[in-house]
């Protein structure tokens, strides 16, 4: 016999979502190593009232598999035929995009430009035309220059908003709170800043309270913080990269918009159209950021006591960060 706790539980998990009300959540690469984990995550979140899944291959199973989980969202699979892609994409309130290839050990981010920014370029394409104010999250690397690409898109469509485009940099907040937590057991929000990739992130451990370190070892956390992917990479040994720790950043951010719009007060850091250093030729960077029902509200300053080792880190991660932009710009207007 059901028990009235079990009872009580699934009603929760059914009532939670009005169908009407919840956030409708497009994953383009649903099938991939983070698509899938992520896909899950956001089937699970009671703010969500429709997940429609994309990919070149495997959508349908992946679709069929996590719509017998009941929570209250509808889940839809959708591939290339058909103009599945559109279909998907009709309706969304935000687009979340993980598709493309992951590195392999010995490869930089920028390594997957040549594949990757075509791959955004048309899924960016197909958001700008289909649903224009939808809220896009791309994951996919190289962040750094794959988000002008979308932004480039965007305008070249007359569309751009760039309140509503963001790079998903959650999982550098994921490790940089994770690795102060392992020194000082406290679990802290702790920005991070600039780009991402390599010594383009910029862990603000000042930030963190407690945390009391030589410069020595300062400069090996942080240097962990900006290649944390690297430590994965490698651990996979040629079979990819983070796909876990990513699917449940990308949750957490995803779910962070939704949770603006529908009224909270909530911070996030994110790589963003950010003209405050425009001065020195860089206009994307991912700062502290105040969300709300638009998407990003305002963009936070600098928190005033930030080290001088991390001024000198944002200050060699501007131009790297100018350099990848343009690359994506270049190649979003070609
Ligand atoms: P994966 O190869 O496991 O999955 C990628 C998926 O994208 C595949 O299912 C593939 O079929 C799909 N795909 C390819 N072309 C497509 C297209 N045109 N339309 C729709 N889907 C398409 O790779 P993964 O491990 O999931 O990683 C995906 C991307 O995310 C990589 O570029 C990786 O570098 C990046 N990533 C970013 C972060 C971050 O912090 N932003 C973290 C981890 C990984
Ligand atoms: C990460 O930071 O884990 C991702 O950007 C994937 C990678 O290539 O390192």
């Amino acid at each position: 016999m059901l028990r009235l706790s079990t009872t009580s539980k699934l009603i929760r998990q059914f009532s939670s979502t009005s169908a009407a009300q919840g956030a409708k959540v497009a994953v383009l690469g649903a099938a991939g190593g983070i698509g899938q984990p992520l896909s899950l995550l956001l089937k699970t979140n009671p703010n969500v009232s429709k997940l429609n899944l994309y990919d070149i291959v495997n959508c349908p199973g992946v679709a069929a598999d996590l719509s017998h989980i009941n929570t209250a969202s509808e889940v839809t699979g959708f591939s290339p035929e058909n103009n599945g892609l559109d279909k998907a994409l009709e309706g969304m309130d935000y687009v979340v995009i993980p598709a493309g290839v992951p590195r392999k050990p010995g490869m930089t981010r920028d390594d997957l430009f040549d594949t990757n920014a075509g791959i955004v370029k048309l899924l960016a394409q197909a958001s700008a035309r289909v649903c224009p104010t939808a809220k896009l999250l791309i994951i996919s690397n190289p962040v750094n220059s794959l988000l002008p690409i979308a932004a480039q898109v965007y305008q070249d469509c007359g569309v751009f908003d760039p309140k509503k485009l963001i790079g998903v940099t959650t999982l550098d907040l994921l490790r940089a709170s994770r690795f102060a937590y392992e020194i000082t057991g406290k679990v802290e929000f702790v920005p991070v800043v600039g780009g991402h990739a390599g010594t383009t992130i910029v862990p603000l451990y000042s930030q963190a309270t407690g945390l009391k370190l030589s410069p020595e070892e300062m400069a090996k956390l942080i240097y962990r913080t900006q290649f944390g992917g690297d430590e994965v990479v490698q651990a996979k040994a040629g079979k990819g990269s983070a796909t876990l720790s990513m699917a449940y950043a990308g949750a957490r951010m995803t779910d962070s918009m939704i949770r603006a719009a529908n009224g909270e007060e909530v911070i996030e850091c994110a790589y963003i159209s950010d003209n405050q250093y425009s001065s020195q030729g860089v206009n994307f960077f991912a700062s502290l950021l105040k969300f709300n029902k638009d998407g990003v509200q305002e963009i936070l300053s600098l928190p005033s006591n930030i080290s001088q080792i991390e001024k000198d880190a944002i200050a060699t991660a501007l131009p790297q960060i100018a350099s990848a932009a343009n690359k994506g710009i270049a190649f979003a207007k070609k």
